[in-house]
């Protein structure tokens, strides 16, 4: 088939490279002039395993431009464009327009939206624009993106229209994964609903967590083993930790709390998870100033991990980049390594390697699971405040573990 994807961020670029590997012919349109030559010319523009050999092994089959009037040929057309929130609101202002622009240069083409949309986008469309779209929600991880595109767990497909379903659910079936056809407004609300759960049970297992530094002899680790070996609560998303980043789950949360407000009900829950996100913080800078013996205004900190999760060069919402900000302001010096970010952050040290950042800290906080951090060697002068729960606690002097019971290490 002949497809076109629109906004070629996470999303876009993996859905048009695993599609051209199936043999499908791309043609990619996003505003970004440099993202579009980068893919022009068979390069990834972003870090995620696995994407750069796809979009070089297809590029043949890849067309990409900033130029809606490409999408004439497209016999279907993604729209995968950001859904950002502002002032806590969901903006669906560059769907729209995205949606208008693909027809407008294809009215023949079946509108897949990919982005995450609020449960009435779909008939919002319909009803301001007359144009007729399918609601395909993504559920990519960064990180594994292209194994979940290639391997998801469902399929969700909403639709008034049976026949546009249909190609929808051969475009994906090579996936073999259970398809859900539906309404447009349930598959808007399935993916707000899966996002914002998955963020609740890992704001759950914070709380636990911070329960755990209160008791003795119990570590939030080995709670989550037991609780997840239950097949009803499953082990995923049960990993305590610094809280959730990225530029999903703090988004998304927000969005449907504020949407639900907007239409006359509150997700008590959903916002309890918010904020004891947001207070995720405060308790690792207290950690790090309980390390710090004479005051963490002189204290040299170290922070491992820029992006806000391990395989990923993205550091939206990160909470490394929390981290960092509430400590320019209090401690003496900030030192940083990430194995992949590399851009220099405002007022902090930025290292070469983590060693570098390790030796010149006195504070050394693991703040991205990176696989490299696991077995890091730390003079014994030195305190190690493993947030992310990847270090083995008996091989360090000094060490604080989040959810690590009093008395124990
Ligand atoms: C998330 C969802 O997992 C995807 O299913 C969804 O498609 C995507 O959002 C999206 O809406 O586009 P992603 O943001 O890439 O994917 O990252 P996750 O792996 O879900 O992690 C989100 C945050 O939660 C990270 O900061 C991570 O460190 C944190 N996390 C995750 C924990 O603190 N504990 C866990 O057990 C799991």
């Amino acid at each position: 088939m002949r497809i076109g994807v629109v906004g070629l961020g996470y999303v876009g670029i993996v859905t048009a490279a695993v599609l051209a590997e199936r043999g499908n012919e791309i043609i990619g349109v996003d505003v970004d002039g440099n993202k579009v030559g980068m893919l022009e010319k068979g390069t990834a523009p972003i870090h995620e395993p696995g994407l750069g050999e796809l979009i070089s092994r297809n590029s043949n089959r890849n067309r990409f431009s900033t130029d809606y009037g490409v999408l004439k040929d497209a016999e279907i057309i993604f729209i995968s464009v950001p859904t950002p929130t502002s002032n806590g609101n969901a903006d669906m202002s560059y769907v729209m327009s995205a949606v208008r622009s693909a027809s407008n240069a294809n009215g023949n083409a079946i509108i897949i939206v990919k982005s995450t949309t609020l449960p009435g986008t779909a008939a919002k469309i319909r009803s301001e624009l007359g144009i007729e779209v399918v609601t395909n929600p993504e559920f990519i991880s960064e990180g594994t993106a292209v194994r979940d595109t290639e391997k998801p767990d469902r399929i969700i497909i909403g639709s008034r229209s049976r026949k546009a379903a249909d190609a929808v659910e051969s475009i994906w079936s090579f996936t073999g994964a259970e398809t859900v056809v539906t309404s447009n407004e349930n598959a808007e609300l399935i993916k707000y609903a899966s996002n914002t759960f998955l963020a609740t049970k890992i704001s759950f297992v914070n709380e636990l967590a911070n329960l755990c530094e209160k008791l003795p002899n119990t570590d939030i680790d080995v709670i989550s083993r037991g609780m997840g070996l239950d097949k009803r609560i499953s082990p995923y998303f049960l990993k305590a930790g610094m809280g959730f980043g990225g530029s999903c789950f703090p988004k998304d949360t927000r969005a449907l709390a504020s949407f639900a407000r907007s239409v006359g009900e509150t997700t008590s829950i959903v916002e309890a998870a918010i904020e004891v996100n947001r207070k995720r913080i405060d308790r690792v800078v207290g950690h790090i100033k309980d390390s710090c013996g004479n005051g963490i205004g002189s204290a040299r900190i170290g922070v491992l991990g820029l992006a806000f999760k391990k395989d990923t060069d993205d550091i939206r919402e990160s909470q490394a980049i929390n981290l960092i900000g509430r400590l320019k302001a209090q401690a003496g010096s900030i030192y940083a390594y990430d194995p992949v970010v590399k851009h220099g952050i405002d007022g902090v040290n930025m290292c070469a390697t983590k060693e570098e950042c390790i030796e010149k800290s006195d504070v050394v906080v693991i703040a991205t699971d990176w696989d490299e951090f696991k077995d890091i060697a730390v003079d014994e002068s030195k305190t190690v405040i493993d947030c992310k729960r990847i270090l083995d606690p008996n091989r360090y002097k000094r060490f604080k573990g989040v959810g690590i019971g009093t008395g124990d290490k």
